[in-house]
């Protein structure tokens, strides 16, 4: 959890960041993590669920970092992947098998023969995500000579009140079968002697504050159930093991989250119950929810620029970090609360933070600092989306990564640094 102690310095599980970056081991920028705080996340998501059978299956698009997914695979946490190496991540870190749900829109050959080839039966579902899904999932398992095990993903047609590029479930989305496409992709479903169909899926969008619109579409998802389950019973199959409700479960990024992630298990094991459905599998697929508080970049402050254009008083405060390393506010125009490390006395006037790449988007947006800067700042919620969707744009090196435990350094990765970048644009490396 990340605080402050009586001085004023930012503390992350237990841990003074100026402490760890004096001790001069680690640079900036760096990307830190709380594990213990992720660990106690998870479980208290999975105690929301009462006796309701549950996987947490952690949409690990938002964090593939080792210590963190093996910390979670420890814990009974499955994987929600979308490719075929974050399956493979989630195999190597010690998930198994059936504790795997692939999602994605375009799944190639190669993805799907190592999904329904794992194991003994492959993972434990494959999303399809449309009707044209079906045949080719289909064609994979009978040349693998599997049975490959398939939830429809429903595209419920519901509005969700998050940035427009993370909402997903609605009509123009390309996430999902559309309602009214349901009938015929069961009817494909069930013509296929290769294809066991397991459940059905949903995921509305990502960041989602209130439980309201995830149970609009948790209701809609459980009479899916119904007519699949009864179109089952018709062809004489079993009926389905799980519904899967998506993630989306939103955090504080400082102008506060009213749902916490256990209040949208709650609301998951409640509506299973009414529908009479708990003999099912609830599965969720978290992601931001279970590090997005629990790691913050950390960055160096290179210099400050002011400037008089007009006569309006600029002030800039530019730090070692930037769109390359933290994609959000540039992407989204996010808001990550920005402070000082050591302390945080910010001064009356705003000052924009700015990173060092070459794009006017690279840009942290109007904070408050102290006069002069911070040595170094505190970029806040960045555990989620942060690393992963980091670049090497104008040839930085991506960012560190600390994982602290008990309030230590428990591990340090170190991604490839400029000279090895250099040399591999140059053709030169391996
Ligand atoms: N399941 C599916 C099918 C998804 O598409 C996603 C997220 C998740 C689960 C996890 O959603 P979460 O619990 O993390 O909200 N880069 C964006 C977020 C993109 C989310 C994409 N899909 C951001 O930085 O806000």
């Amino acid at each position: 959890m990340f605080t402050r102690d009586a001085t004023g310095a930012a503390l992350l599980g237990g841990a003074r960041l100026a402490d760890l970056f004096d001790a001069g081991d680690l640079s900036t920028p760096a990307y830190v993590y709380d594990l213990d705080a992720i660990d106690a996340g998870a479980m208290a998501l999975a105690a929301g669920f009462g006796s309701q059978r549950h996987l947490v299956a952690f949409a690990v698009k938002a964090n593939s970092a080792g210590p963190i997914v093996r910390s979670l695979a420890a814990l009974g946490v499955g994987i929600d992947a979308v490719s075929g190496a974050e399956m493979a991540l989630a195999l190597g870190a010690g998930t198994p098998a059936d504790r795997i749900v692939m999602s994605g829109v375009a799944k190639t050959d190669a993805e799907l023969d190592a999904a329904i080839g794992v194991g003994a039966t492959g993972i434990l579902s494959i999303q399809a995500e449309s009707t044209e899904e079906l045949p080719r999932i289909e064609a994979r398992a009978k040349a693998l000579g599997r049975i490959a095990r398939v939830s429809l993903r429903v595209n419920p047609g519901i509005e969700a009140d998050t940035h427009a590029y993370i909402a997903t479930g609605h009509d123009e989305a390309k996430f999902g079968i559309p309602k009214a496409e349901l009938g015929a992709a069961i009817e494909a479903a069930l013509s296929t002697p290769h294809i066991a169909l397991v459940g059905v899926s949903s995921h509305i969008g990502s960041q989602l504050t209130s439980t309201e619109e995830y149970t609009t579409a948790a209701r809609m998802l459980l009479d899916v159930v119904s007519g699949v389950d009864a179109a089952l019973a018709g062809v004489g199959r079993p009926a389905l093991e799980l519904v899967d409700f998506g993630g989306g479960f939103g955090i504080d990024y400082g102008d506060g989250c009213d749902a916490t992630p256990a209040d949208f298990a709650r609301a998951a094991a409640t509506l299973v119950k009414q529908a009479r459905r708990e003999h099912m599998l609830v599965v969720v697929e978290p992601g931001r929810s279970l590090v997005g508080s629990h790691g913050v970049l950390v960055a160096s402050t290179i210099m400050q620029k002011r400037a008089r254009p007009n006569d309006a008083a600029r002030r800039w405060v530019m730090i070692d970090a930037g769109m390359n390393d933290l994609l959000r506010p540039a992407l989204y125009r996010a808001v990550h609360r920005i402070e000082g490390l050591e302390s945080h006395e910010p001064a009356a006037e705003p000052t924009r933070i700015v990173g060092p790449v070459c794009e006017s988007s690279d840009d942290f947006g109007t904070h408050a600092l102290s006069e002069p800067p911070p040595k170094r700042v505190v970029i806040r919620d960045a555990g989620a989306y942060g690393f992963t969707m980091a670049s090497e744009y104008n040839g930085r090196a991506l960012p560190i990564e600390v994982f602290l435990r008990n309030g230590a350094v428990s591990a340090v990765h170190t991604p490839r640094r400029v000279d090895a970048w250099v040399r591999e644009r140059l053709g030169e490396s391996g």
